[in-house]
């Protein structure tokens, strides 16, 4: 089968489908996700500013304080244009891969559903261009138990869960602490907030 990046796996067809599904799951998935950026907002008032990789349709910023700078980047340029329209003219879309997206930083990055989109031979260097474009990052991932990351080769898209190890030595290498750690029985994701170690905030 072959494998497509998800960005691509998302035709016009393909997002009408997967968009009404994000839609129906938002309690458990774009609710949650932008509860954990408000309530890291609301304990670090001094974040003023919220970068989103893999933003999809924008439905996170929907639910983000209007007083936060906002912006999204999406591969899909469909995503990008839903995102633009359904959201106030002060959210900033970007229609850009990650991984040759312009230098970009901010108070707080995240990234939902999307770094799990990553083949393994190039994870680690996408993990690395969002861990270093804040001091703070919120990101949920599919992690295993096992002593190795794992490509599930039974999906039309790239999928991957990752290890411990790795995630736990990315975080190493790149200065970061974990702050916390939740996982959902709902999207078998566990949603991370991670900070610079030493940051004060
Ligand atoms: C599963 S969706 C999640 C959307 C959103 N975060 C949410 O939770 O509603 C993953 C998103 O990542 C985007 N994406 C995939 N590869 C990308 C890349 N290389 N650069 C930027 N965006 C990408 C896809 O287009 C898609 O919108």
């Amino acid at each position: 089968m072959e494998v497509k990046d998800y960005s691509e796996f998302l035709t016009a067809a393909q997002l009408k489908i997967e968009e009404q599904a994000w839609k129906e799951s938002a309690p458990y998935s774009s609710l949650w996700y932008a509860g954990a950026v408000n309530t890291y907002l609301l304990e670090h008032p001094e974040c003023h500013s919220v970068l989103e990789f893999g933003c999809g349709t924008g439905l996170v910023p929907l639910h983000l304080p209007m007083a936060v700078q906002y912006v999204g980047v999406d591969k899909n340029k469909l995503c990008v244009e839903r995102a633009r329209a359904k959201n106030d003219h002060s959210r900033t879309f970007l229609w850009s891969d990650i991984r040759v997206c312009p230098y970009m930083s901010a108070s707080i990055v995240c990234a939902f559903a999307f770094l799990k989109h990553f083949q393994l031979h190039e994870w680690n260097t996408v993990f690395r261009i969002f861990i270093e474009a804040a001091p703070v990052a919120i990101f949920t991932l599919p992690m295993t138990d096992a002593p190795r990351s794992v490509e599930d080769n039974t999906k039309p898209f790239t999928h991957v869960t990752i290890s411990h190890t790795r995630l736990n030595g990315q975080l190493e290498l790149h200065n970061r602490v974990i702050e916390s750690a939740r996982y959902s029985k709902k999207t078998q994701e566990t949603i991370f907030v991670c900070k610079k170690r030493d940051h004060r905030s």
